[in-house]
Parts: structure tokens; C-alpha cells; sequence
């Protein structure tokens, strides 16, 4: 498994982290399996770990803790998010008050066993949250020894624009993908101000295949209905790229990840899965540069 520096805070992280976070974190989803794919992961060399602390109806965050008892964690990169909040019923709050983020990064520290954060992000910010109360927190937070690194997650271009030229933040999580290439510019502009760049959604959540062809167990039917409900644009756009899981040489999802990995600029590619083969599959890819026809089919179903 290859390395990268995440941005200059200093870590190094695998290029492709495990994320913890959706069906993987419910409690339907078997423990033993959940957890088996965490110790998988971390046996064939996967050092970053990203979940949040509304991820999995805040059912992720413990879990992972639980996957990491006995565990040597010390080489690892566990990276969690603040500001939202699991409010019951399957509901999700936000709360992106300074004294709020704190208190969940406390909260989180209990939750995964951890005395420091690798990594706190901000899980969805707008412009006007990350005013001086919040970095003054955050950077507080990192003077405490609770966090190693901060940053935030968002899908709104505007904020991340923001953020890489804020001095506090030093890490940026952003949605890019095959479906997904107008984030390249604002990746550049992160990564030459010194940002460590994290990539979610490295597989456009599986949308580049029929959803029907995806329907083997409980979790594809929880994943369909999400893209129904909320990424009916990302599953018409995923139909241009259909030719990826016809490739002789690699699988769909690994040209998938291999095109997010071919951007230096990307610190690593976290992505989500819930099969051991799936894992297995996705993890060989690192090391396996994508061949320039395939990416110059890429770029062309992206015009
Ligand atoms: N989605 C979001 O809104 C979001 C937001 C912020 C951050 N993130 C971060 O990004 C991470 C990844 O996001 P994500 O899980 O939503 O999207 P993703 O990694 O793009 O896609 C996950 C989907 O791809 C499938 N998959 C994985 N490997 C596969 C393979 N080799 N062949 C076929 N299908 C495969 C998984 O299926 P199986 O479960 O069957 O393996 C799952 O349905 C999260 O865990 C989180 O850390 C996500």
C-alpha cells in the first residue's frame, strides 16, 4: 500500500482509507463482519480511517472505537467530523457552535478509545461558521493535544474555496469522483496552499453501475433508496461510465479509484464497502496506475 503526506500537517496516510460511516456502522449490519473488515484493512497496510460523529445514526464512531480496542493505533490515522449529531429517530442535527464541535471532538475521543484526533473535521461548515470563534477553538483544540489536525468535509465548492485560505485548516474532504472532475481546480488550488486533500465518494457511491445489477443484500436495497431519495443526478451521469466495469485489466471500481488516485494533488481516496471482497479488490489498486486510454475515455464521457 502506498503512502502520501497529507497536506503539511505533518501525517502520512495510505492512499486509500477505509471510511466508516453508512450501512457499515448500523447496528444490522453483523459486528463481526463490520469489524473484520476494519482489522482486513489494517493488515493490508490501510492507515486512515475516516468516520463521523453522526455517521450511522452515531452508531459509527463507537464502532470503529470497538474495531480499534487491542489494536496498535499509534501508525494510524483516525479521522472523525463535528458539528452534526445524531437527534433520534434517525434524525440528523447540526450544531456548529465552537463549544458544540468541542464537546463532540470530547465526546469522540471517548467513543474511539483515542487520547488525540488524528484529524477533526468539520462536518458540513457554511462560509459564516468558520468565522474566528471557530478557528480559534479548533486551533485550541490542537493546542490541548485533542487533535493532531483539523479540517472540514463539505460538497459546497464555495466553502472549500474558503477554507484553503484559511491558515487554521489544514485539511479539506471533498466529494470527487469520475462523475465529479470539475472539483480538480479547487483540489489544485488546496494542495498548493498546503492542504491535505481527502477524497469521499471515490466510487460515486457505486452509480457508474445499473443500480438494479447491485441488488444482492439488505445494504444495496439501503444504498439504492439513498440514491433515489437524494442522487438521481449522479446515477443518470453514471451511465456514461458503464464502460469502466467492461475494462480487461481492472475492475470498475478500481479504474474508479485509480482515476482519483492518477491526481497527485489527493492525499487518498477514502471509500466505503461493506464486502470483504470489495475491500480486497479496492485495495489492490494501489500502486496500479490507470492507462492513458482508459483516462482519455474517461475524460471523454465527462465532456
Ligand atoms: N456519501 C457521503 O455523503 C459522504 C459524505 C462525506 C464523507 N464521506 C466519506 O466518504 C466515504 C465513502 O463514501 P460512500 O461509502 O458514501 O461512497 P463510495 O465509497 O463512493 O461508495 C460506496 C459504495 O460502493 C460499493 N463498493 C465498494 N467497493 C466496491 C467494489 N469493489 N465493487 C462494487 N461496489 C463496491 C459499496 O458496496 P458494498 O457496501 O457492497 O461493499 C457501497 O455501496 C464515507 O465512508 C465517508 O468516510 C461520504
Amino acid at each position: 500500500m502506498l503512502s502520501r503526506p497529507l497536506g503539511r500537517t505533518g501525517l502520512t496516510v495510505s492512499e486509500l482509507g477505509f471510511g466508516c460511516a453508512s450501512w457499515w456502522g448500523k447496528p444490522r449490519f453483523d459486528e463481526r463482519v463490520a469489524l473484520g473488515l476494519v482489522h482486513e484493512a489494517i493488515d493490508r497496510g490501510v492507515t486512515l480511517f475516516d468516520t463521523g460523529a453522526s455517521y450511522s445514526a452515531g452508531e459509527a464512531e463507537p464502532r470503529l472505537g470497538r474495531a480499534l480496542k487491542g489494536r496498535d493505533a499509534s501508525g494510524l490515522v483516525v479521522a472523525t467530523k463535528a458539528g452534526t449529531y445524531h437527534a433520534g429517530g434517525g434524525r440528523i442535527a447540526r450544531d456548529m457552535s465552537p463549544a458544540a464541535v468541542v464537546a463532540s471532538a470530547e465526546r469522540s475521543l471517548r467513543n474511539l478509545g483515542l487520547e488525540t484526533l488524528s484529524l477533526l473535521q468539520l462536518h458540513g461548515p457554511s462560509i459564516a461558521e468558520l468565522d474566528d470563534a471557530m478557528l480559534a477553538a479548533l486551533s485550541d483544540l490542537k493546542t490541548r493535544g485533542l487533535a493532531r489536525a483539523v479540517g472540514l468535509n463539505s460538497f459546497d465548492p464555495a466553502v472549500i474555496e474558503h477554507a484553503v485560505g484559511l491558515a487554521a485548516i489544514d485539511v479539506v474532504m471533498v466529494d470527487y469522483n469520475v462523475l465529479r472532475p470539475e472539483r480538480e481546480a479547487l483540489i489544485a488550488l488546496a494542495a498548493a496552499a498546503g492542504k491535505g486533500v481527502l477524497a469521499g465518494m471515490p466510487l460515486a457511491m457505486g452509480h457508474t453501475r445499473p443500480l438494479l445489477a447491485r441488488l444482492r443484500g439488505p445494504q444495496d436495497l439501503w444504498y439504492a433508496a439513498r440514491a433515489v431519495a437524494k442522487h438521481r443526478d449522479e446515477l443518470a451521469r453514471g451511465r456514461r461510465f458503464r464502460f469502466l466495469h467492461r475494462l480487461p485489466d481492472m475492475t470498475g471500481s478500481q479504474a474508479a479509484l485509480a482515476y482519483v488516485l492518477a491526481n497527485p494533488n489527493v492525499s487518498a481516496a477514502v471509500f466505503g464497502a461493506t464486502r470483504a471482497e470489495h475491500l480486497r479488490e479496492n485495495l489492490e489498486v494501489s500502486g496500479r496506475p490507470l492507462a492513458a486510454n482508459i483516462a482519455a475515455q474517461i475524460r471523454a464521457a465527462q465532456s
